[in-house]
């Protein structure tokens, strides 16, 4: 029998003490329970120092009112006693905590409440540059915005993933200009030596273009037509422009596969997208009074930011030569996201040092009506990855790193250190593992890194099996998995009348957790959020396993022992599976 939600022992605990606060204390019904999980008991309330202002009465003696009225009603209660200044400590009888393991292994996906179930959200993430090389900072956008959109899909929300690619501006024209001019350029798949990549030999000869433009007054004034040329849809320039997209684009999906990412070839919504709706995107602006011109630009001046000068802060919606930019393109792209896509939220996962571009983006779609109250617009921004030396990720020539060779790295890392730890592996399983631990690492080590903050890329870290790892949790999850395999049973049958050992009381609270994480995670964009709990669950699994035999456990204790592992197994196993990480069953 497989029902859908299972609540989680704190949501429950919560309801049990805002029932009791009602009973207790009708003027206060409806107060926030304040349930913690607690040193001393299972959870803790606070409520009732929360409340004492508003009831003018003590603390203590409120708790102890509540307290009262939890033991009278609550079953499950094994113990509710009153300490320090007003706490209410409760302690849950085991069969409860028992069932709460029954229940999860019973229902789809562990019983984790679909809170997203009827919001569509928008997730704006990857977004590399055609042309150009991807770098460590698109690493960072497309790991975290690929969690969110398994994070929100997992608890029932929809999810719209959109790439928006760099696939339009000047730099084609100069690019195409350039290209044309030296056919002896190689840049096409079919030119090049294997293992080269077009991208990088597009970004080269971008270089080579831009260096030209700079010293050469009549390539500049040949690039600039071609940039005419592109935009008024001449037709050789724009099957050029095609070309150079279809080929980046090929080199980018070779890193998405290979970084196991949702991300495709639908999910490309570039800039190029929103050509046709600047002008009108424009017009609706300033007839709304909201653009107005300034040194024969058109701008959107912030109501609410002021540059160092003290004036606002300008968003630039078309350029004194009459083109259209990056912000113009945004403001299309958010006002397309509202009204055609009805999103109800709208994620841009996108480098901290953007983060004045969307709120001027956002302010500006509020003042056109476009971004409602009944709508969420967040910029979840992240820092920067930091090189050995703590310095931004560069090489020793000052380039930016390139993504597949941090990649190929960490693979060749993790196949050193897994074939150390297992011996008996063949070369192909060897290679897939290391695949896994490798790409795994580097996720996760950016993943369970607070997004905000910047962190240093190092790979010996990142593919150790010991510490806050993406390796320590896949090796946590294929122990468990080869002790049910020596179990061999498939279901574990449990007996909740059977007392609780305290590690098996802390891995169930832990098990039970799970839900409320991953809620958590859906509000914050938080992916670290996730991670934490993984380590701390596989920690207290550790603690279980090293307290409690499984395997030699008497009569139905085993079975119930098993079902931990189950459960844990299983909650490892989707954890990782929402971060974007593989679970091998053997490593
Ligand atoms: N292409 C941009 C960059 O590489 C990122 C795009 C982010 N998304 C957006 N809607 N502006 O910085």
């Amino acid at each position: 029998m497989s029902s859908n939600e299972v609540p989680s022992l704190t949501r429950k605990i919560e309801a049990a003490v805002a029932g009791a606060i009602g009973r207790a204390l009708p003027d206060l019904a409806g107060a926030d329970p304040v349930v913690r999980r607690s040193d001393h008991a299972d959870f803790q309330s606070n409520a009732a120092l929360a409340l004492a202002k508003r009831a003018r009465r003590k603390p203590a003696d409120l708790a102890g009112l509540v307290a009262d009225a939890l033991r009278a009603d609550a079953v499950s209660v094994a113990d509710v006693s009153v300490s320090g200044p007003g706490f209410v400590n409760i302690t849950l009888a085991d069969a409860p905590l028992w069932q709460q393991v029954v229940d999860r292994l019973a229902a789809r996906q562990l019983g984790v409440s679909a809170s997203e179930l009827g919001r569509r959200t928008v997730i704006d993430y990857s977004g590399p540059n055609i042309a150009k090389e991807m770098h460590v900072g698109h690493l960072r956008t497309t790991i975290i915005g690929d969690c969110l959109a398994r994070v929100l899909t997992f608890l029932g929300g929809e999810v719209i993933r959109q790439n928006h690619l760099g696939d339009w501006g000047t730099q084609f024209g100069m690019l195409i200009q350039y290209l044309d001019e030296h056919p002896e350029a190689s840049w096409h798949r079919s030119d090049l030596a294997d293992g080269a990549s077009t991208v990088s030999a597009l970004d080269t000869l971008y270089r080579a273009a831009r260096a030209d433009f700079d010293s050469d007054a009549s390539f500049a004034d040949r690039a600039r037509r071609r940039v005419v040329e592109l935009q008024s849809g001449e037709e050789a320039t724009v099957s050029r422009w095609r070309e150079i997209v279809a080929e980046s684009e090929f080199a980018f999906r070779e890193i998405y596969g290979r970084l196991g990412v949702l991300l495709t070839p639908e999910d490309s919504v570039g800039e190029s997208y929103y050509n046709g709706w600047l002008p009108d995107v424009v017009t609706e602006l300033v007839e709304s009074g909201i653009a107005v011109e300034s040194d024969g630009a058109l701008c959107v001046f912030s109501t609410e930011v002021t540059g160092p000068d003290g004036d606002p802060v300008p968003l630039m919606l078309r350029k004194n030569d009459g083109g259209y930019g990056y912000d113009t393109t945004d403001l299309a792209t958010i006002r397309y996201r509202i009204r055609d896509l009805k999103a109800d939220r709208l994620l841009y996962v996108v480098d901290a040092r953007q983060a004045l571009h969307f709120r001027l983006v956002f302010e500006t779609a509020r003042r056109a009506g476009w971004l409602t109250d009944d709508v969420e617009a967040a910029h979840v921004s992240y820092g920067t990855v930091l090189g050995p030396d703590g310095r931004p990720f560069k090489t020793r020539s000052g380039d930016t790193v390139k993504l597949m060779h941090l990649l190929e790295t960490a693979i060749e890392r993790a196949r050193g250190i897994v074939s150390e730890k297992v011996s008996d592996l063949d070369p192909a399983e060897l290679d897939q593992i290391a695949e896994q631990a490798g790409i795994g690492a580097v996720k996760y080590a950016d993943l369970s890194t607070s997004r905000t903050k910047d962190y240093a890329f190092d790979v010996e870290r990142m593919v150790s099996f010991s510490g806050n790892t993406g390796v320590y949790l896949q090796y946590a999850h294929t122990r468990i998995r080869s002790i049910l395999r020596k179990a061999g049973s498939t279901d574990a049958v449990i007996d909740p009348s059977l007392p609780l050992q305290p590690a098996e009381r802390a891995l169930i609270l832990r098990l039970d957790a799970f839900g409320d994480i991953l809620a958590d995670v859906g509000v914050t964009f938080e992916p670290h959020r996730l991670c934490g709990y993984l380590y701390d669950l596989a920690r207290a699994y550790t603690d279980f396993y090293e307290a409690c035999p499984v395997l030699t456990a008497p009569g139905t204790l085993r079975g119930n022992r098993l079902a931990l592992c189950q459960l844990t197994a299983h909650t490892l196993a989707h954890g990782l599976d929402l971060l974007g990480i593989a679970a091998p069953d053997r490593m």
